[in-house]
């Protein structure tokens, strides 16, 4: 039998993802490909940006999840606006799954200055910074 796949709703976020080299925007709509907006490792201005938590310095990687919050609220409303704190939970929470899978370790973070990380990445204004997720090695791996 063919398999079924439902038509998926636009993600209410943007994801955006920081490594030592490059921040990039994950694209949902072009085939989840990942789109290069600035060279160069930020971590230490970002990790500055969150009460310079170590794990934000020093994670290879770190994922933002930003929220569009009108994307969501157009067609549902004033709910919309959990609907996509509950979306950002659910991407968090495949990402921290997914991580442990690995034998990584990943951490969700809500503790930042929303201005300061928009100004770094020049998020656009619609985009409201939600969770930082770094990932990374355990350090006695
Ligand atoms: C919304 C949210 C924001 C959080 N922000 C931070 C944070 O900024 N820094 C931090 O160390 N832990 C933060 N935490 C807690 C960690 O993500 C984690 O849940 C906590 O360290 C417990 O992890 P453990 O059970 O593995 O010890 C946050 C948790 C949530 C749910």
């Amino acid at each position: 039998m063919k398999p079924v796949f439902l038509k998926r709703p636009v993600l209410a976020s943007i994801v955006i993802i920081l490594s030592a080299v490059a921040i990039s925007v994950f694209l949902t709509k072009k085939e989840h490909s990942l789109q290069k907006t600035a060279s160069g490792d930020f971590r230490k201005k970002l990790s500055e940006a969150a009460l310079s938590q170590a794990a934000v310095e020093n994670a290879p990687v770190t994922f933002l999840i930003t929220a569009v919050f009108d994307r969501t609220t157009k067609k549902y409303g004033q709910r919309g606006l959990p609907y996509v704190l509950m979306e950002a939970g659910h991407a968090a929470q495949n990402l921290l799954l997914q991580a442990e899978s690995l034998d990584m370790g990943a951490v969700p973070i809500g503790a930042f200055s929303s201005q300061k990380i928009s100004e770094l990445i020049q998020l656009s204004p619609k985009a409201q910074p939600l969770y930082l997720i770094p990932v990374g090695y355990f350090p006695d791996q």
